[in-house]
């Protein structure tokens, strides 16, 4: 009878006090993802770590309608409040662990709630064993545009906030010419002495060890890459711009087989447009582009849904897998993740396309 009471109590509680949540048992992009409380998963724009056998997925996180018309409509009126980072960890790629907010907002700086943080990115420095997160760091209309840096000893955090920054101020990057530097039109030579800008980013460690930030720069129209410095918190000097006028957003980077890929979207706001994918065989290019990797319906539109990241599976040496986020501009917080799996034709052009549900190999 005992036994009956407990029984009874416990299944009452799951039913009133707590909703019952099943560990997802494959990958189902676009549909709602819950984390091991039961909650949706909230890490918008983001990427993962794989540190001592497990993954973490950092994002943004948005609360709440997000949505004010009257903020700068330009942009499709949307206005993106900082709350702060998130972090969920995972061995299986399926069940995710909140790690909580690892770099909250703090009212009065560059991580003021009314102001921008995208695309979050963190890296391991073996050298100096931190967990480095680079971040898009902006103003309400986007004109900041600079890079965020924090620190941690663990890769769940907290995070100790470093300063947000426009990089390479009095600095050309490699290859520029006397005509490009003489020609003041250009954003790139009107951001010279104040420094380069950072909007979309992400950052790419080399086997090596050296690590690289991309960012869309100038206005947008061209994407940079920066060499950082040992202890990944600042960029060296020494850069190149590719995709030059090609108005790349939300860069996604990966090596495979020697050669370094970047999938990207084009530039339009919240909304969905055509991926796109360049590739190149040393990180100085020269990068060349190749077909939209989308393949099959919605492609255009890249499966409604805007690269955040790839991510390298571990101990699967040809297993990437595309993650982007299924926007919705009016309710920020209700975007979908849609990751899926990227394959490679003979020519090493890598194609993704749609599945209502798949699993690792
Ligand atoms: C597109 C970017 O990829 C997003 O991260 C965000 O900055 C929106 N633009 C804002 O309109």
């Amino acid at each position: 009878m005992k036994k009956f009471i407990a029984f009874g109590f416990l299944a009452l509680s799951v039913c009133v006090f707590g909703k019952e949540t099943k560990p997802a048992t494959a990958i189902r992009p676009g549909e709602v993802w819950l984390d091991t409380d039961g909650k949706m998963v909230n890490a918008h724009g983001g990427g993962i770590l794989f540190h001592a056998g497990t993954y973490y997925w950092y994002g943004e996180i948005k609360e709440g309608k997000t949505y004010l018309p009257e903020v700068n409509k330009s942009w499709g009126g949307t206005r993106v409040d900082v709350v702060g980072v998130s972090c969920y960890s995972s061995k299986d790629l399926l069940a995710w662990k909140n790690e909580g907010n690892v770099l909250p907002a703090v009212p009065g700086t560059d991580l003021d709630p009314k102001l921008v943080l995208e695309r979050p990115k963190v890296v391991y420095n073996a050298k100096t064993k931190k967990f480095v997160l680079w971040f898009h760091s902006d103003s309400l209309n986007y004109a900041a545009a600079k890079a965020g840096v924090a620190t941690s000893d663990s890769p769940t955090g907290p995070f100790t906030y470093h300063g947000s920054f426009r990089p390479h101020a009095n600095q050309w990057p490699v290859g520029v010419t006397e005509e490009q530097k003489a020609d003041e039109k250009s954003q790139l030579v009107k951001d010279f002495s104040v420094g380069q800008m950072v909007r979309d980013l992400t950052v790419f460690v080399d086997d090596d060890g050296k690590a690289y930030l991309f960012a869309a720069s100038e206005g947008n129209p061209t994407m940079q890459i920066s060499e950082l410095t040992e202890d990944y918190l600042k960029t060296t000097g020494k850069y190149i711009r590719i995709c030059e006028g090609r108005s790349m957003e939300a860069p996604a980077v990966f090596k495979r087989e020697g050669k370094y890929h970047m999938i990207a979207s084009g530039c339009t706001a919240w909304a969905p447009n055509a991926a796109r994918s360049v590739v190149a065989d040393s990180i100085w290019g020269p990068w060349k582009e190749l077909e939209n990797p989308c393949k099959g319906e919605k492609a255009d539109i890249s499966f409604f849904s805007q690269s955040t990241y790839v991510l390298p599976v571990h101990g699967k040496p040809d297993q990437f897998i595309f993650m982007g986020d299924r926007w919705i501009k009016d309710d920020l917080a209700d975007s979908r993740y849609i990751w899926l799996p990227i394959t490679f034709t003979e020519k090493g052009q890598p194609e993704i396309r749609w599945h209502d549900s798949w699993s690792i190999r």
